[in-house]
């Protein structure tokens, strides 16, 4: 299986991260498709912690080649404090490839972000403020800034010239900012040119020839399902496709060549930033569930909203990404749970919903039906196989398997690289 996806299957933070660091050992290239520095995955090795936003989670295995594909949106000041971040701690970043596709994110997309947020006041997004929304909006209406123009600098100059032309007038007579100079902006994004340059390749060539060579490729998503800009919970969503779909798109790897979609679903549910989610948990329920299970986010360091697992989401996932292997993550933050509440359906205006609702209105209203299983207490943290597990904790797969339509192919029990229960090899 040499081509294979790995999205998330919530609102993000399920432990992409570590599910691809996982896999790592058996991967050749690690490719990020979507996304930018909006995405956090903590990764914990030997009790090391590294937190990682733009990267590919590959950049800590050193027999992997990770790549930044087309498809993603680059903060080039925030790409560099990461690999120097990383270089200082003794990681080995030089195998890092850039695809010449990808946009820039200019300093006014930042100041834009913040400021519309803010202008947006009670109907904000909640975004991370990195510059991600307006920068996809640049891409799509076509005045965006990419890799390559940093090498041909008249034509980065004009670039520049062409956005400002508007977003000046968006700056100074909507938002009542500083309008941005040609020059600044130029002359800071020029500054990473040489450093950028022996990086930069045609990414989608790239990996052609290296599924070509019978290597094995994993596309990791940022975001997840519902923060999807088509399949999400729009307009809380994020401003590109996180979704299996999006893979092809961001990497130029074609829909044919991909074997495999790993589907990585926390054993309950999170979310950052504004937005509807039915099985949300307020006070001090909501308090414990993200005490115990350290939900604070990786990038801007913002209480996640937690609650119950949600298997209409789960299954939506499971259609929407195509899933062929479920990687259940955090269960032993259920440990002491009982029971353990799990959604199955929605109540909608009086009206059972099994499956997630064509309209957001609709999803706004929904009302979470659930089912109660049995909990556990024994510490779980050091189960390795499908036996160690209590019945109980067995038993909950088993039904959050059948409920989100795909195989459970691991299980994650702690923090830790090694702290996962392997059923079946997810690079096949
Ligand atoms: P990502 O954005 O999907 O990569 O996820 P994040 O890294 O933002 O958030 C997941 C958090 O859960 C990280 O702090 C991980 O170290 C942690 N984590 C991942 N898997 C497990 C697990 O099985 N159990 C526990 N307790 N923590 C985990
Ligand atoms: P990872 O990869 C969780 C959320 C933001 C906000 C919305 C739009 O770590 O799972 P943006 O800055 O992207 O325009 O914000 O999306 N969001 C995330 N939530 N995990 C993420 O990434 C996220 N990336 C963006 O909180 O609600
Ligand atoms: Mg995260």
């Amino acid at each position: 299986m040499p081509a294979i996806v790995l999205v998330g299957a919530q609102w993000g933070d399920e432990g992409k991260g570590k599910a691809t660091d996982l896999i790592g050992g058996q991967v050749d290239y690690v490719v990020k498709f979507n996304g930018g520095n909006n995405a956090g995955h903590t990764v914990v090795i030997d009790g090391e912690t590294y937190a990682l936003h733009l990267l590919p989670s590959g950049i800590l295995t050193p027999s992997v080649t990770p790549v930044i594909g087309n498809g993603v949106v680059i903060d080039l000041a925030v790409l560099f404090q990461e690999l120097d971040g990383l270089e200082a701690r003794g990681i080995d970043t030089s195998r890092l490839v850039v695809s010449a596709n990808a946009h820039l994110i200019p300093s006014y997309n930042r100041t834009l972000d913040k400021v519309t947020e803010r202008f947006l006041g009670k109907r904000r997004i909640g975004t991370t403020g990195r510059g991600i929304g307006p920068t996809y909006a640049d891409k799509m209406s076509r005045v965006g800034l990419r890799v390559q123009d940093l090498f041909d600098e008249n034509i980065l100059r004009q670039k520049v010239e062409g956005a400002l032309e508007q977003k000046n007038q968006l700056l100074v007579k909507v938002y009542n900012r500083r309008a941005a100079s040609v020059d600044e902006v130029t002359d800071e994004l020029l500054g990473y040119a040489d450093r950028l340059r022996p990086m930069v390749t045609d990414t989608a060539l790239l990996l052609d020839q290296a599924l070509t060579d019978g290597k094995v490729v994993i596309m990791e998503a940022g975001q997840a399902t519902l923060l999807d800009v088509d399949h999400g919970t729009y307009p809380f969503v994020t401003s590109s496709n996180a979704t299996a779909g999006g893979a092809s798109t961001g990497s130029g790897i074609p829909p044919t060549r991909i074997d495999g979609v790993i589907a990585v679903l926390k054993a309950y549910t999170t979310r950052v930033g504004e937005g509807p989610f039915p099985t949300e948990l307020f006070g001090a329920e909501g308090d414990r569930l993200r005490k115990a299970g350290g939900e604070f986010g990786t990038t801007t360091g913002r209480p996640r909203r937690c609650g119950w697992l949600d298997t209409v989401i789960g299954r939506y996932a499971t259609r929407i990404n195509g899933t062929t292997d479920l990687v259940v993550t955090k269960l032993d933050v259920l440990t002491g749970y009982d029971p353990v509440p799990v959604c199955v359906a929605y109540e909608i205006d009086g009206v059972r919903h099994d499956e997630m609702p064509m309209t957001q209105t609709e999803f706004h209203h929904a009302v979470p039906i659930f089912e109660y299983f049995e909990g556990w207490d024994d510490d779980i943290s050091g189960a390795r196989t499908l036996d160690d597990l209590p019945p109980a904790a067995r038993r909950y797969l088993e039904a959050v398997e059948e409920m989100c339509n795909a195989p459970i192919s691991a299980v994650g029990v702690g923090p830790g690289r090694e702290q996962i229960v392997a059923i079946r090899d997810l690079v096949r």
